[in-house]
């Protein structure tokens, strides 16, 4: 009796161990962090939730800022990713200042994206809405628009007739690389490029390994820009990343271990939405013996998409990260990593990490700092003043900063 027992409590801690190394080991990485989590430690350690939260709000609010930019840039933004939307599901989204509905059709598969709220009387979509066939239904009076007939009305659930004119805007729509992205143009013109899949993503061939979302306190400009800011590489990232993302709070020196990173920036003159970054990483072992040489190649795409090839001794894997403005001073930023095979979970996992916190220095940095209009730039620095005059292409030419405290558009 003793030993049936003790053989049934063996096999109950094995079970366990075995369920913690998959989680530990085995499972996609998955991590979420909210703004307030950087830069506003010195608040964050105090207080209740509500004096946190009301702290940070007053400190962002008196965050100073040069004349900023617009808000919201013209190209494709992530608004969710693929699996996040099954047929026949629709979702509420708030992105680039406005209110969306989201759904996939039941038959076709296909994702349709439209402003939320019903022409009828004001119902939001997203909230109860259901989706029949490729129509989305108001969940108030049940009027049913089409995503395959642009959006028109085609069923009033009392009525046999419907009016001709009524229909919900729909977005420009394309899916691919596990996102599903808008087109927003500050006019409202059409696409002017479109995006190209990453074969090793939707042929397969290579795994999805995991995510990260962080929510970041800043101008949307200010992200891509850190790809064309070379100087900051070798001081904010040098520190390895078990140092983790405040690297000064960890005991582990960078004389110890340290990324020593060199680079080039530069628009492609064969596409113009695009720049190309050239980074060499290096691990370093007490200042002397490099123990690994990593290539990365980054493209920058429009001007809220990073498509990043790394390139090992032990394996390939490639970064999506997306850009979002949700409002003015407030952006996603999501990263979805794949792998080839030779990149186990265990070690995508190692990678994810370290590429999290490295970001996350980054975001303590983006989260507190003014945005300069005119900074001072040195010789060594005209990369920045490139970015800056390549990305300036994404604003529409008449628009005016808003301080980043209204919605600059003057249409849609
Ligand atoms: S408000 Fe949408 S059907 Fe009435
Ligand atoms: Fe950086």
């Amino acid at each position: 009796m003793e030993v049936k027992m003790g053989i049934e409590i063996l096999g109950i801690c094995l079970v366990l161990i075995i369920y913690l190394c998959w989680r530990v080991f085995f499972r996609p990485f998955n991590l979420f962090r909210d703004f307030g989590d950087l830069g506003f430690e010195s608040v964050s350690k105090t207080g209740n939730d509500i004096y946190k939260r009301n702290a940070i709000n007053e400190m962002r609010k008196r965050r100073k800022n040069g004349k900023l930019p617009p808000s919201y840039p013209n190209g494709w933004f992530a608004i969710l990713e693929s699996e996040s939307l099954k047929a026949g599901e629709t979702k509420e989204i708030y992105a680039l200042g406005q209110n969306l509905v989201a759904w996939r059709g039941r038959r076709s598969g296909v994702t349709y994206v439209a402003d939320a709220y019903c022409p009828h009387l004001g119902a939001h979509l997203g909230v109860g809405g259901e989706v029949k066939g490729d129509c989305i239904q108001c969940p108030f009076h049940g009027w049913e628009f089409d995503g395959e007939k642009e959006g028109k009305l085609t069923r009033i659930p009392y009525a046999e007739k419907v009016p001709g004119f009524a229909q919900i805007k729909l977005w420009p729509v394309t899916e691919t690389n596990g996102f599903i992205f808008v087109w927003f143009h500050s006019e409202g013109s059409g696409p002017s490029w479109n995006l190209d899949p990453i074969p090793e993503i939707v042929e397969g061939k290579w795994s999805y390994r995991g995510r990260s979302e962080m929510r970041v306190a800043c101008h949307i400009q200010e992200i891509p820009e850190n790809g064309a800011d070379l100087g900051h590489l070798n001081v904010l990232h040098c520190d390895s990343a078990w140092s983790g993302d405040d690297p000064k709070s960890s005991w582990i020196s960078r004389n110890l271990i340290q990324h020593v990173w060199h680079g080039t920036w530069e628009p492609n003159v064969n596409r113009s939405h695009e720049a190309i970054m050239k980074l060499t990483h290096l691990i370093k072992l007490f200042n002397r013996f490099s123990c690994l040489h990593i290539n990365v190649d980054v493209r920058q795409i429009g001007p809220g998409i990073v498509i990043l090839h790394f390139d090992t001794y032990f394996g390939q894997g490639v970064f999506v990260q997306t850009v979002t403005p949700i409002e003015p001073l407030l952006q996603t930023v999501t990263h979805r990593f794949y792998s080839g095979g030779w990149i186990i979970q265990p070690v995508a996992n190692m990678i994810l990490d370290a590429e999290s916190k490295q970001i996350s220095r980054d975001i303590r940095i983006w989260n507190r700092k003014c945005f300069l209009d005119k900074p001072i730039l040195i010789r060594e620095e005209q990369t920045i003043k490139l970015f800056r005059r390549w990305f300036s292409q994404f604003y529409y030419e008449n628009s005016n900063s808003d301080n980043g405290r209204t919605n600059y558009f003057k249409k849609g």
